[in-house]
Parts: C-alpha cells; sequence; structure tokens
C-alpha cells in the first residue's frame, strides 16, 4: 500500500515536470553585484511569456506610424536607450521632455520614469502606446484588435494566459512586456569583480581612487547606494539636483499653482509632462503635488552609465565629466550661477580637484556589464 502511494507520488511529481504546468524560466542566476530579483505573484516568469513581451517590444505596428515600438526607443544595442539622444523621439520625429532611461535592471526599480508616476512595469507599459510623443495611438483598441486576430499572437496569448478573442486585454499584453523586461538583470561588471569578486586587478588605481571619491569626499553613495554585497546605485527616491528647473525659476510657483487647480488626472500628466517642457521640469511635484517635491527627480542607476549619454532627466548634460561638474559646483551647470530653492540638502559644492574629477569618471566607466561593452555608443 505505501509503496503504491509513493510510486502516485512520484508518477505526479514526474507528469509536473515534463510540462504539465507552465514551464518557469529556470530562475536567472544573479550576476555579480546585484541582489537576488524578485517578481510579482500576479505575474510569473515563464520562458514562453518571456518570449512573447519581447515580440510585443519589438512590433511597430502599435504606433500610428508603423514605424515606432518600445525599442526604437529603448535599443538594445544602446542598452536599451536612445542614446545619444538628448530626448525621446516619438511617431514622425516628434520630440518629449525627456532623456530615455534604461529599462536593464528594472526588476529592481519600485516606481517608474523620471517622477515616479508609475508603480510598475505593468502600468507602466501602457502609457507609450497613447502617448502622443511617443506611439501616437488615441486607445489601446488598435493593439488588441492586432493581438487578437494575428495567429501567432493569437496562439501565444491562448497557451500563456489561456486566454483568446476579446478574453485578450491590455493586462496581458502589459505583463508579457514586463515579464519580459524582468529578464533585463545585469551586472559582472568591472566593479563588481574588483568589490564582491575579490579581483584586485579588475579596477585601474585611477578608478580605485575614483570609488574612493564616489563615497566620500563626493558623497554621490548617499544616493547612488552601494552596499555590502551588492550595489544598485539608487535609493528608489526623488531629488532636486538642480537640472532644468533653473530655467523656469521664476515661474514655478505660477506654474504650481496652475498645476494644482487644473485637477490634472494621471493620464493627463503622463502626457503634459512630456510635452510640456515647462510642466516637465515640476518633477515629482506633478505626481504628489507636494512642494518639497519640486524639480525632485529619481535617482537613476548608474551601471553602464559610460554607454548612455546624454545625461539627466532633459538629457542637458553632455559628458560624464559635465555631470561630475555640476555637482561640483554644488547643483549648477555654469558655476556661480544661483542655486534653485527647491535644492537637496544633500547637494553641496565639493572642492574637488581636476584629478579627483578624472578619476570619479573613471570610476563611472568601471560599471559597463560585460553584454554591453562594445556596443554602439561606447566611447
Ligand atoms: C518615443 C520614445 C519612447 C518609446 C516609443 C517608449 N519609451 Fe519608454 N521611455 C521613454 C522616455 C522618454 C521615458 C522617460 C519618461 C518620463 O520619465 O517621464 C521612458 C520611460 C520608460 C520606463 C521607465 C524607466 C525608469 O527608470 O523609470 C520604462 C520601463 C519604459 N519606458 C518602457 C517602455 C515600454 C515597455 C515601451 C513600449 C510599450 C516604451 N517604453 C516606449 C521613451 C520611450
Ligand atoms: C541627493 C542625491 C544625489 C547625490 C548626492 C548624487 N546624485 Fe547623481 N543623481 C541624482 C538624481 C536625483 C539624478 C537625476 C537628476 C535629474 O535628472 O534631474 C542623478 C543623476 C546622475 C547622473 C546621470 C544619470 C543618467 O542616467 O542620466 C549621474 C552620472 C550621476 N547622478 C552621478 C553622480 C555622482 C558622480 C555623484 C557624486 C559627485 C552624484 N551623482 C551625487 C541623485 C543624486
Amino acid at each position: 500500500m505505501r509503496k503504491a502511494i509513493l510510486l502516485l507520488f512520484i508518477t505526479a511529481g514526474f507528469l509536473v515536470l515534463t510540462g504539465l504546468t507552465p514551464k518557469i524560466s529556470s530562475a536567472q542566476t544573479t550576476p555579480l553585484g546585484l541582489p537576488a530579483a524578485t517578481y510579482p505573484t500576479s505575474n510569473p516568469q515563464t520562458t514562453d511569456k518571456v518570449a512573447l513581451g519581447e515580440k510585443l517590444f519589438d512590433d511597430t505596428r502599435f504606433s500610428t506610424t508603423g514605424k515606432i515600438s518600445c525599442a526604437t526607443c529603448h535599443d538594445r544595442l544602446k542598452v536599451f536607450t536612445d542614446s545619444p539622444l538628448k530626448v525621446s523621439e516619438g511617431i514622425n520625429k516628434l520630440t518629449g521632455t525627456r532623456n530615455a532611461p534604461t529599462i536593464v535592471n528594472s526588476v529592481f526599480f519600485k516606481k517608474l520614469f523620471w517622477d515616479g508616476r508609475s508603480p510598475d512595469l505593468e502600468d507602466q507599459a501602457l502609457h507609450p502606446f497613447v502617448n502622443p510623443v511617443e506611439m501616437g495611438l488615441k486607445d489601446h483598441q488598435p493593439i488588441l484588435s492586432i493581438v487578437r486576430s494575428d495567429p501567432e499572437y493569437a496562439n501565444a496569448f491562448k497557451a500563456i494566459f489561456g486566454k483568446q478573442g476579446e478574453g485578450i486585454t491590455m493586462k496581458e499584453v502589459t505583463r508579457a512586456i514586463a515579464a519580459f523586461e524582468r529578464t533585463k538583470i545585469s551586472g559582472n561588471s568591472p566593479f563588481d569583480r574588483w568589490r564582491y569578486g575579490g579581483q584586485e586587478d579588475a579596477l585601474t588605481p585611477a578608478q580605485k581612487r575614483g570609488f574612493d571619491v564616489f563615497i566620500n569626499q563626493g558623497r554621490c553613495v548617499s544616493c547612488h547606494v552601494v552596499e555590502q554585497t551588492q550595489a544598485l546605485f539608487i535609493d528608489n527616491r526623488f531629488h532636486n539636483v538642480g537640472v532644468g528647473i533653473n530655467d523656469i525659476q521664476e515661474t514655478v510657483p505660477e506654474l504650481a499653482v496652475e498645476f494644482l487647480n487644473a485637477q490634472v488626472t494621471a493620464s493627463e500628466v503622463d502626457i503634459k509632462v512630456l510635452t510640456d517642457k515647462r510642466s516637465s521640469e515640476l518633477g515629482r511635484f506633478a505626481v504628489t503635488r507636494t512642494f518639497n517635491d519640486l524639480g525632485s527627480f529619481k535617482t537613476p542607476t548608474l551601471r553602464n552609465i559610460a554607454l548612455t549619454a546624454p545625461y539627466m532627466h532633459d538629457g542637458s548634460l553632455k559628458t560624464l565629466r559635465d555631470v561630475v561638474v555640476h555637482y561640483n559646483n554644488g547643483g549648477v551647470t555654469v558655476e556661480g550661477d544661483p542655486v534653485n530653492d527647491f535644492l537637496s540638502g544633500g547637494i553641496r559644492p565639493l572642492n574637488l580637484t581636476d584629478a579627483q574629477i578624472n578619476d570619479l569618471v573613471a570610476f563611472m566607466e568601471a560599471l559597463t556589464s560585460p553584454e554591453f561593452a562594445g556596443t554602439t555608443g561606447q566611447k
């Protein structure tokens, strides 16, 4: 009797293993320098879902001109950005107000967009399709028409989500896209091999000195966080480091009040900040309506940063050296200019020497993961 039950268990286990359940993609091995990724229970990773997500990510049919896909602005050959563009170009070369961030390591981001207006990758993926300066659709209906009728898509949605026809909604579309994005995890840079892999010669002497400036005199680490066992170079928070807002300083109070009175909905915020330069500079304020957040933006990761120029939410700083000089000046691009009224308390003049500035830049060049080294854009 016992034997029979045991046999039953073994057989059942065998059936499960051989594909009666969806193929869960083998947990991705964590690259050196990163924490283990976690995935939402509502959207587990499976190999087929990831492949579907990639196909959707690359499909230009989901734009009014048939020419723009997510990958246009998040190009895998450019660390999933559109470097060297200052701000992104969508349909008919229309430009937005912001520089395209990478989706690499976005599995670790707690909020999406420069101002954090989106809570997760699933929600985020809804917006570009219907933004007038990105993919330009009036609503999501054209996407659904394609995925419901195109046989390859229809089969995939049926196999992965058990949905067909009208049953396929943007929920499934965005889940697949998010699952794909969550596979783009990269570490194992020279810095990681030095700090977490014990490889003493992975960094040059200049890069090691640069790391010292990064964590000490430069105080960069207070926002671009480095931990004992891993480093994401983010804090999942928002700060005003003096970029962009200086241009609209005089009109900020007026603009902020205008924004508060307008009672804009979340999707209107998405359109407004990407089509109106002045509203864009309000930063996190546009989401929280808190004055403390004026001109604040999300701390971006510095991984692969040498490959994704230009920099900052508005792409206004051309090189890593320009960025360091901006911080060295205490949050102003041109030394001696007045600082903006809402500057983060963490930003003060740093008194770095020219040699320290060079070292800091050299350090940031050590954050490139091997899978992106040598791709377009590398200096
Ligand atoms: C026209 C260029 C363009 C297209 C097309 C585009 N994006 Fe983006 N993407 C951007 C820009 C610019 C931002 C920053 C906008 C902001 O923060 O306000 C961004 C932000 C993001 C972010 C947030 C990253 C972060 O660090 O918070 C993700 C994720 C993303 N896009 C994924 C996608 C997906 C998925 C698609 C397709 C459905 C897509 N994008 C289509 C330009 C584009
Ligand atoms: C108070 C928090 C804070 C400190 C301190 C700080 N940063 Fe930043 N960093 C940010 C934020 C926020 C942004 C985005 C700002 C924006 O776009 O307006 C940013 C952007 C950057 C960028 C551009 C990234 C991109 O993708 O465009 C680089 C490079 C950078 N910081 C390097 C440094 C260095 C080097 C230091 C130290 C000298 C430093 N940061 C100190 C918060 C900080």
